[in-house]
């Protein structure tokens, strides 16, 4: 069968990588991809949000199964759109459709869920410029920190934290005044400040039957020890220790069978994967947000530590055999690093010459993200570039490879955090 896979990240690239080891998978296509997915699949220049452009990819390259990396092609209704069509229903998408993919694409929505299904997370309110005044006295009266979050997608900066009320009404005021992200923010949640550790859950889920796959934690400050401005991830580690059964057992009570029948309850159909982005506040799960594909660096963890064929489970996602899949998954740790150009998240260049990857040993696994070959050379065409992801029978051992192969790729300004996983090893000590 032929796949393609939509997306031109370190996620894609591992997607495509880990397919690429089906023997079920015939061609495999990247749309738009990067300078490494073709080393697994073959570039598509087409524009992801052109439905009709990519219909007449699929039909005429003979594709059965479209594997959708970035949300914003899912909340735009990919998945409607091929549903809609006597000659391309048949066609297997993995990620939800639009109703489905709401979850992440409006916080207000996904909030009004958690409440109404019981699912624990901080408490909220939503506003819009309309009622601009009761979201001022709101805030006055409110604790602090408080989350100021914008309702839409927005790149992953939708998101403030105000240590007080100055800060709050500043982004307030940016957000739903401003519309500093246009229509993402004519709406906005107030909510509640947890204060705990972090974790994201994945599964995938047919709406019904779902399979856990390895948990991780992410890093998304630009700085060492967790600081300085929000980015899309700059590491990550799986599994994560503090998550024993117990907690997971927990999860699976509160949170993801609430959120099935929640989806079945509501009549919305769901066929991808689901992240669940947690925060544990002494041991006791909370939801932060939903996300309705998989994380990026936390694929680059993930997928390494699954040994089952993905293109098998994701042919029981669709044949409804999800819940008899067993799958197999490497004990030991996957940590990865991102590199990323200087001065990301804000301004940085690109066009630089990239050097050394051959230098990475054998073991470790390179998956590119803003990379483009220029003349044969490989250079660098966004933030965040390319990551290495190492495996250990330790975290520090893990996380000693994936940072020494960090090193040995190199080009002008690159930067990345040495401390990935930090806060897990204090966790280990005590
Ligand atoms: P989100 O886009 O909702 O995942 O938010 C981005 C990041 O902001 C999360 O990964 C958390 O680190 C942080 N965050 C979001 N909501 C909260 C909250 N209620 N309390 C504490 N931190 C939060
Ligand atoms: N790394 C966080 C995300 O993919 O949303």
């Amino acid at each position: 069968m032929n796949v393609l896979v939509i997306g031109s990240g370190a996620r894609e690239h591992a997607l495509a990588w880990k397919l690429r080891q089906s023997e079920y998978c015939d061609k495999i296509f990247v749309a738009p991809g990067n300078a490494g997915t073709c080393e697994f699949g073959t570039t598509a220049c087409i524009d992801i949000n052109d439905f009709d452009e990519l219909a007449k990819f699929v039909t005429d390259f003979d594709i059965m199964m479209i594997v959708v990396g970035p949300e914003n092609t899912l909340v735009e209704g990919i998945h409607d759109y091929f549903l809609r069509s006597e000659y391309l229903k048949h066609i297997l998408v993995v990620g939800p459709t639009k109703a489905g993919a709401l979850l992440e694409g409006s916080k207000d929505f996904c909030k009004s869920f958690l409440k109404k299904y019981n699912i624990p997370t901080a408490r909220y309110r939503a506003f819009t410029e309309a009622n601009y005044r009761d979201a001022v006295e709101y805030l006055k009266n409110h604790t602090y920190p408080v989350v100021i979050k914008a309702d839409g997608l927005a790149a992953g900066k939708g998101v403030i934290i105000a240590q007080n009320l100055d800060e709050a009404l500043y982004a307030l005021e940016d957000l739903l005044r401003n519309k500093r992200f246009g229509n993402a923010s004519s709406k906005v949640v107030i909510e509640e400040y947890l204060s705990g550790i972090e974790v994201s859950v994945f599964i995938l889920t047919d709406g019904k039957d779902y399979v856990l796959l390895p948990e991780a934690k992410d890093y998304k400050r630009i700085g060492e020890g967790d600081s300085g401005l929000n980015t899309g991830g700059m590491g990550a580690i799986s599994p994560v220790p503090f998550v024993d059964e117990v907690f997971m057992q927990k999860v699976k009570d509160r949170v993801i069978l609430p959120t099935l029948q929640g989806l079945q309850a509501e009549k919305i159909p769901y066929t991808g994967f689901l992240f669940i982005g947690l925060m544990s506040i002494n041991g006791e799960p909370y939801v932060i947000e939903y996300n309705v594909r998989l994380g990026d660096p936390e694929t680059e963890a993930i997928l390494p530590r699954i040994k089952s064929d993905l293109f098998e489970m994701f042919r029981a996602l669709h044949d409804g055999s999800l819940g008899s899949f067993k799958l197999e998954v490497d004990p030991r740790t996957a940590a990865t690093v991102f590199l990323v150009s200087g001065g990301y998240p804000e301004g940085f260049e690109k066009g630089k010459e990239i050097t050394g990857i051959e230098n990475v040993p054998q073991d470790v696994l390179v998956f590119h993200a803003g990379t483009k070959l220029v003349d044969d050379k490989l250079v660098n065409n966004g933030g965040r570039v390319i990551t290495v992801t190492a495996l250990g029978d330790t975290m520090d051992e893990a996380l000693a490879k994936a940072n020494s192969a960090a090193e040995a790729i190199k080009w002008q300004d690159r930067y990345y955090r040495h401390d990935i996983g930090f806060d897990l090893k204090r966790l280990e000590v005590k």
